[in-house]
């Protein structure tokens, strides 16, 4: 695949597989430039901890392409993807679907028309690989890869999400979890067995939840309910599924994902914000809330990884209770975790769970929103002529670990 850039430059830009042993120091030369978001004075970039494929390699299907510039070498834009096989929604239904992530194009070569022809190439793979849909996510201030998405690809808005963020410096008094409460951890059977029985028919539930259960980067399953109730069958840590039918009144789950273990994002201030934001530290916290400078300013101006909460579920009147008990606990875990320094979660705005996600004043929430493209034809993913995915405005997703 080639892309000519007129006469002028006498160019070319080809895209091809990555290659590690040729291409990892260009690729890692292109990541520290590209930032992920940029506000205000700094910006955000990914690291990879020396492995670009971290964000899609837990995919036995995957693929990670470069765009290079013929006779130069250079390394210019990176997208990777990856193929998996999820729940519809839609009682035992089920697709492919290939996830877009990770798209960068180097600063100095934006607008040449390389992300587009990146986006191309991974879509045609996805397509080779049997994908009915093609989905992707990004942030909803990211201008670019919006219209790039929707009026170049041809993408359409299929949710918006909320990924809450909290950063594990904050007060410890805000994190007791209520004496009243029980928190036990799941075999992986069980957590397997109790998310197959309860969230199979949340749209996107990955049909290999097993092996994210199983992965070394999944810390466990923990569940919460009050102490004065009987949760029969819950100690028996076997493939016995008893427990599923005698659940308390109220119930939640939460399972815990290492990410501080694959990569971790960088802060990148500029000069001239480093010297106001120490000012403005001297004068005390409270006033760069009061200022609403955002979350990022408060982190470390380093490498910092963190811990993602997934599969979040409850049931009964009190799952807000229950759920904040599982976040602090979550939060208690992980305050000491050198690399660790934040907790993060993503729930749909349309799920439930979302009036009961816990809120402290040092929790942070960014909008993402996901897009999707119907590339197949394949009529079992229809019901009747409705599609899956646009069908139900009420779009409870769940948000798979490995490509977060
Ligand atoms: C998003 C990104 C990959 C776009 O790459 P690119 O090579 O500049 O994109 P293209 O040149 O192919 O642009 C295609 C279209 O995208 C849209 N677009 C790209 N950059 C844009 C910008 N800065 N503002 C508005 N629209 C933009 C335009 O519709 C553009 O078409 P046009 O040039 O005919 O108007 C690049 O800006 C980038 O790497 N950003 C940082 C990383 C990131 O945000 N990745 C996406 C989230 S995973």
């Amino acid at each position: 695949m080639e892309l000519n850039y007129g006469s002028s430059m006498e160019m070319s830009v080809v895209v091809r597989e990555y290659d590690g042993e040729r291409d990892l120091e260009e690729v890692e030369k292109l990541e520290r430039n590209c930032e992920i978001g940029s506000r205000r004075g700094f910006s955000i970039i990914t690291n990879m901890m020396g492995d670009p494929l971290c964000r899609v390699r837990l995919f036995p299907l995957h693929v990670m392409l470069v765009a290079e510039f013929v006779g130069v070498g250079e390394i210019v834009g990176v997208v990777r993807g990856c193929m998996k096989c999820v729940g519809t929604g839609l009682g035992a239904g089920n697709v492919w679907i290939g996830c877009i992530l990770g798209l960068r194009v180097s600063p100095k070569h934006r607008r040449m028309g390389i992300g587009l022809k990146l986006m191309k190439s991974i879509e045609a793979w996805a397509v080779r690989n049997g994908a009915e849909y093609i989905l992707l996510a990004t942030d909803e201030n990211n201008v670019a890869s919006i219209n790039l998405f929707s009026l170049k690809c041809h993408y359409v808005k299929l949710s918006s999400l909320a990924i809450f963020v909290q950063l594990t410096d904050t007060h410890p008094k805000i994190h007791a979890p209520s004496n009243d409460v029980a928190i036990e951890k799941l075999s992986i059977e069980q957590a397997i067995l109790l998310y197959k029985d309860r969230l199979a028919n949340e749209k996107f539930f990955p049909l290999d939840i097993d092996n994210i259960l199983n992965e070394e980067l999944s810390l466990g399953t923990w569940v919460s309910y009050y102490k004065g109730e009987r949760w029969s069958g819950l100690h028996c840590k076997g493939k016995d599924g008893e427990f599923l039918n005698n659940t308390p009144s109220s119930w939640a789950v939460v399972s815990m994902w290492k990410t501080y273990d694959s990569y971790k994002f960088q802060v990148k201030a500029t000069p001239l914000f480093r010297c106001i934001h120490a000012s403005l530290k001297q004068i005390g916290p409270n006033f760069l809330h009061c200022l609403r400078i955002p979350l990022a300013c408060k982190l470390p101006l380093k490498l910092f990884g963190f811990l993602f909460l997934y599969g979040l579920h409850g049931e009964g009147d009190n799952v807000r209770e229950l759920l904040n008990s599982l976040w602090c606990f979550a939060f208690n875990m992980v305050r000491d975790v050198r690399d660790c320094k934040a907790i993060v979660s993503e729930v749909s705005l349309n799920d439930p769970l979302y009036a009961h996600m816990p809120w402290v004043s040092s929790t942070s929430c960014i909008n993402d929103i996901w897009f999707f493209k119907r590339v197949g034809t394949s009529k079992g993913v229809m019901k009747g002529e409705e599609n899956w995915v646009e069908m139900n405005p009420r779009v409870h997703c769940f948000v798979d670990p490995r490509d977060f």
